[in-house]
This record gives C-alpha cells, structure tokens and sequence, in this order.
C-alpha cells in the first residue's frame, strides 16, 4: 500500500538520528516539545565512525581561533552532559579524562611539533614538551624510536557508540519519536517552514525544522545552498584482546603523515584513524589506506600488530569552507541549522544541543553561537560547495 498522502504531526522535525540530532531532540523534549526525528540509515552515520577524541587543544589548527574557541566551550561542558545523559539512559558513555600526548617520529616531525608547540603557547593553551624518555614514562608501549612529544593534560576522549546509545535511550525515555526514512524536501509557505516530506510520500507538519544530517545536508530539498561536502575518512578499529593496550590517546606525526590512537577503557578497543579524503560519497576501504595506517600505526606502537583487526570502516565528516558548523537560523522561518560539524562531530554534541534547544524555546541564539550563523558565507564569498 502507498504510504503518499499519510500526515502527521510534531512541535519540531530534526533531521538526522545521529548524535546531533538526537541530543537536540533530548534537550527539547525535556522542555515538553514534541519531537520527531528522522533517522536515516544509523550504520552510515559518522557518528558511529568516529574515534570519539574530545581533544580541541591537540586537534586544533594554525586558523581555527574562532572554532578552539566553541571546542573549548564544548568541552567544558562534557563532564556535566555525561552525568546526566548517563542517569537518564542507565547507560555508560565511556569517557575517559586522561590526557592526550602528540608524539614526532622523524626529524621533520619533531620540528613540526616544536612549531605547533609553540603556536599553542602563544594562544594560551601551552602543552608540556616531552623526551622520548618521557613519552615512554606516560606510555610505556610507544616505540623507543620516538623523538618527542607532547602532553595535553586537558584533552579527552569518549566511546562515541557507547555516547550515542545513550542518547537514543534517553531521548526515547523522554519521548522522542523515531521515523525512519529520508526527508526528501523541507516544506514551507509565504516564508515559514511548514514541515517535511519524506521520500515515500508521507508528510510531517512542523512549526520547526533541525537540519541535523551531517554530511548529507544538501540531499534535501527547499534548503538554502549549504556549503557541506563529505570528508571521507577511513578508519580502523583494533581489538588488543590479552594484549596490553595504550592508556592514553596518542596523536602521532609519522614521516609526514598523521594518525590517532584511541583506546577504550580497560583496552576492549584501540581506534586507529583516519583519512581525511575529498572523495565524496565514495564508500570504499582501500588497500592503500589500510596499509597506510597500520604502517604509522606500528611506527609509534609497534604492539598494534599483535591486536585482532576489528574493524575497517568508511564515514563522511560534513565539511564546511573554514571547519566550523553551520548553527541557528537562516532566511527561511523556523528553519534551524545544526550541521557541517567536520572534525568534531562528537566533541561539540553538548554545546550544539544546548545552543540550537535554547534557540528553539527562546528564540535566541547564545552569543557562543553567532560567528557561526549560515550568513558568514556570504560575507566573505565563501558560499560554495
Ligand atoms: N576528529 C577526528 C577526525 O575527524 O578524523
């Protein structure tokens, strides 16, 4: 039978099931309302691809002031986000508070962490530099062969699979609805969104629309251009079994190359990522990228090769023109922006659901989040794909 024709209705519409859409649908059903959220195909979402670094500090770039700054603002948030999620879920959400520690390989790779060592100090945020010696003190399975490092006491991590089940969980214990299937076109009238059409026809009236689809945030008609593209990323999960597994989360300059180690509470998992590849959706794991990251991964912690391969997986970051997120609202009425999150999906959860909630019931949008507003692009010319 036909489902075109069949209507429904909710307070908000948020499209995509991820962890950005689910924790603004959370945070809006703790404030009565009512909630339906569009989930697409959960196994594609990057959510559930990501390493779950909350590292704004280690992760952070030479031109991304503006965007350390909503990092930061995130993070400072996570201990009290996780408290509660956990207690309204009953579910863990692995985060971990040790600290981060870059390491340099070669010799290019000590001088380029020297540089951003000292970029860092500049802007505030001075990590502690480190001998091999000492690299090996805070992580005795790193390779002798390592030249340096350096340690960021305030950087975190969390298991992103575990945080987004509890998610789902407490939304749904709030009474957020699920529908599955794909937003086909936001409606709207005289300039004020209507609600959504799904691709099999059915519709749902809303006062309120999230764009919250990561990656696939220009598959929807009626939107505003979005300047979104999907990053691919590669990635690899790692099993150490009876083996020893790394305490802390290890960023690591390899020859030029860059790789991340993150490891899992009581060493169940060691994440191993990633690629960062302008390919669209092009859903392959190559050979090369494997090869590649097992390569650097066995030159700082050459016990890697004794872990199970768990897992080779492929996800889209929704990439913007400067890295940063696209938050709050655009020309349309009661259309509402939370997407284009890149590299740090996982890590600004709590911020983007507390800013984009707080926008809905108020009406206004957190002074955090006003550099981040679609308009920037138009200012500079950057509204591109
Ligand atoms: N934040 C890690 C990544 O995007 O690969």
């Amino acid at each position: 039978m036909s489902s075109a024709g069949i209507s429904s209705s909710a307070d908000v519409v948020v499209i995509g099931g991820g962890l950005i859409g689910t924790s603004i649908s959370w945070r809006l059903q703790q404030a009565d309302i009512n909630v339906v959220v569009v989930v697409g195909e959960r196994s594609a979402a990057a959510s559930g691809v990501a390493a779950g670094m909350l590292a704004p500090i280690t992760e952070t770039t030479f031109t991304e002031q503006r965007l350390l700054q909503l990092n930061l603002a995130s993070l400072s948030r996570y201990a009290d986000f996780v408290a509660e999620l956990e207690l309204a879920s009953d579910l863990p959400t692995g985060l971990r508070r040790t600290p981060n520690l870059s390491v340099a390989y070669d010799a290019d790779d000590a001088a380029r962490l020297d540089t951003f060592a000292d970029f860092l100090a500049r802007a505030g945020h001075p990590g502690e530099q480190l001998t091999s010696t000492e690299c090996r003190r805070h992580e005795p399975l790193l390779a002798p062969t390592i030249r340096s490092g350096l340690l960021v006491a305030g950087d975190w991590s969390c298991d992103n699979r575990l945080l987004w089940q509890a998610l789902i969980e407490a939304a749904h214990r709030t009474g957020v609805q699920d529908r599955f299937g794909f937003v086909h076109r936001v409606t709207s009238a005289n300039g004020r969104v209507t609600g959504v059409e799904l691709a099999d026809g059915q519709t749902i009236n809303a006062g309120s629309v999230v764009v919250a689809n990561g990656a696939w945030a220009r598959q929807i008609g009626g939107l505003p251009d979005l300047p979104v593209r999907p990053v691919k990323g590669q990635i690899i999960r790692l099993d150490p079994g009876r083996m020893p597994a790394p305490s802390l989360t290890i960023r690591a300059y390899s020859r030029g190359s860059e790789i991340y180690l993150v490891p899992r509470e009581g060493g169940r998992e060691v994440v191993l990522g990633a690629t960062v590849e302008e390919l669209g959706f092009d859903h392959r794991v190559t050979a090369g990228a494997v090869y590649e990251l097992l390569r650097d991964g066995r030159t700082v912690l050459p016990m890697i090769t004794e872990y199970a391969l768990a897992e080779t997986s492929v996800g889209w970051r929704p990439g913007t023109p400067d890295n940063a997120p696209i938050l709050g609202r655009c020309d349309l009425d009661g259309l509402v922006l939370a997407t284009g999150h890149y590299r740090n999906g996982v890590l600004l959860t709590p911020v983007t659901a507390d800013v984009i909630s707080h926008l809905i019931i108020t009406g206004e949008l957190d002074s955090i989040a006003t550099p981040f507003t679609l308009d920037r692009f138009a200012l500079t010319g950057e509204r591109t794909r």
